[in-house]
């Protein structure tokens, strides 16, 4: 039932791709026959949940058809002569695109004379108080134009990219009024649009009581749940709502109505909890079936099992937790005893988090919080797609997900976490296409 076949694939493209030339046995992989562009050669992290660690396959060519991962099969059931005029890749590392699930990437102003003050001596929680820390950013934010901040956004989001980052995730909350809300989603939509990168967005309005609503938080809550999701939902701007439960943010009873509203108008919730001290958000999250509960430094027992039970993800920032010093690590081996999927995230944002890298964060969940860097390359894999509620498309190398992927120059996959500030990518491709230089 074997059949040779010769096919002509032409390819053509700027870094030299020229014709690829495959003998195929068509019993075996006629799949291949199909796809608009093939990756040969490349070894795979599958990061799939049923293999072992980085779920490492033998070479592999990776085929790609309407944005899809159409065929992964094994060079050897290949019959040369082929590649030879194609680029091969040598039996480079492939790995799913990075997916940055947590960050405030979007805000005007610079939060460094805080960076003085907290140097000093001055606690983050006191600074806030004082109409310092998030207020700041949020004056700043309100009176940068839409272009304004796009263009200050910019440059952040080129760096995720260029260190492989395809999926990035986007909250507002530096608005904290209706219109300066939407404006900010407006801007992670557009930044979606314009940039080789895919963007969730999350409203956050739940991030801090305005100072109009100072003395009296509970209309703001109120703002939030009657205008400002029913806009955001109607318009199509937000993915995702989320509340940052905390004594100098929003209580357990408000978060929890914040959750009604979403659930309203059928949005996904997820919580900044147990950062600062523990109210129960995070148990309160599981109950609302949240993508993810985020930073948990405070995390308690009960939390973790509610997590567990509900398959919550646990969001851990490592990069704030450096940045503001804490001493309280988040109970990184009950989440591992008790199975609660562990994702990692940048958290970028001016304040507590001013680390414009994902990598970084990889390193820092290693070095500061103890995973393991297969658990931190699943963290901004696998585990962070489900934090996104992107789970069956993003996060793994399978055929049918999304073409999403990334070729390394690199050994092995653990130099992902444990490499900074090297570019080492080959070859980036988001929806099948090649964006290296996006
Ligand atoms: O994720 N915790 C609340 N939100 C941010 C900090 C934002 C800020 O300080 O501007 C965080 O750490
Ligand atoms: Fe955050």
């Amino acid at each position: 039932c074997y059949q040779d076949v010769n096919l002509i694939l032409p390819f053509f493209s700027e870094i030299g791709y020229k014709l690829l030339y495959i003998h195929l046995e068509v019993g075996m992989n006629k799949e291949l026959l199909n796809c608009e562009r093939v990756w040969l050669n490349v070894t795979p992290a599958t990061l799939r949940p049923d293999l072992a660690d980085y779920g490492l396959l033998e070479p592999h060519a990776l085929g790609v058809r309407d944005g899809k991962i159409h065929a992964l099969v094994p060079m050897q059931d290949l019959k040369g002569p082929y590649a030879a005029s194609w680029q091969d890749m040598k039996g480079k590392l492939v790995t799913p695109g990075l997916i940055d699930c947590h960050t405030h990437l979007i805000f005007a102003g610079s939060r460094a004379e805080e960076f003085e003050l907290r140097q000093k001596g001055v606690p983050y929680a006191e600074i806030a108080r004082k109409g310092g820390g998030i207020i700041s950013t949020v004056r700043a934010t309100r009176a940068a134009s839409e272009e304004r901040l796009y263009e200050l956004a910019l440059p952040r989001i080129k760096s995720l990219i260029r260190e492989g980052v395809t999926t990035v995730e986007i909250k507002s909350g530096y608005g904290l009024t209706l219109e300066d809300e939407l404006k900010m989603l407006r801007v992670a939509r557009r930044l979606g649009e314009t940039q080789p990168i895919r963007v969730k967005t999350t409203l956050l309005a739940a991030h801090a009581v305005p100072p109009e609503y100072r003395d009296d938080p509970d209309s703001w809550v109120e703002t939030i749940c009657q205008e400002i999701i029913p806009a955001a939902a109607e318009a199509g701007l937000a993915d995702a709502v989320d509340v940052f439960c905390e004594h100098i943010g929003f209580s357990l009873a408000q978060t929890e109505q914040v959750y009604l509203a979403a659930d309203q108008y059928n949005l996904a919730v997820k919580g900044h909890m147990d950062q600062l001290s523990n109210l129960g958000g995070s148990t309160l999250a599981a109950h609302f079936g949240a993508l993810s509960v985020d930073h948990l430094e405070y995390l308690d027992q009960d939390g973790i099992q509610a997590l567990a039970h509900r398959g919550v993800v646990a969001t851990l920032l490592p990069t704030a937790f450096y940045f503001l010093k804490e001493t309280k690590l988040p109970p990184i081996a009950a989440l591992r005893k008790a199975g609660v999927p562990m994702a990692v995230s940048s958290d970028i944002n001016p304040g507590t988090a001013p680390i414009v890298s994902l990598r970084m964060a990889m390193n820092m969940a290693c070095t500061l919080l103890g995973l393991t860097p297969v658990e931190a390359m699943a963290g901004v894999t696998r585990h962070a797609a489900r934090a996104l509620g992107e789970q069956e498309r993003l996060g793994q190398l399978k055929v049918g997900m999304l073409a999403d992927f990334l070729v390394w120059n690199c050994g092995h996959p653990a130099e992902l976490s444990y490499l900074i500030g090297v570019d080492q990518l080959v070859s980036r491709v988001v929806n099948g296409e090649e964006t290296l230089h996006g």
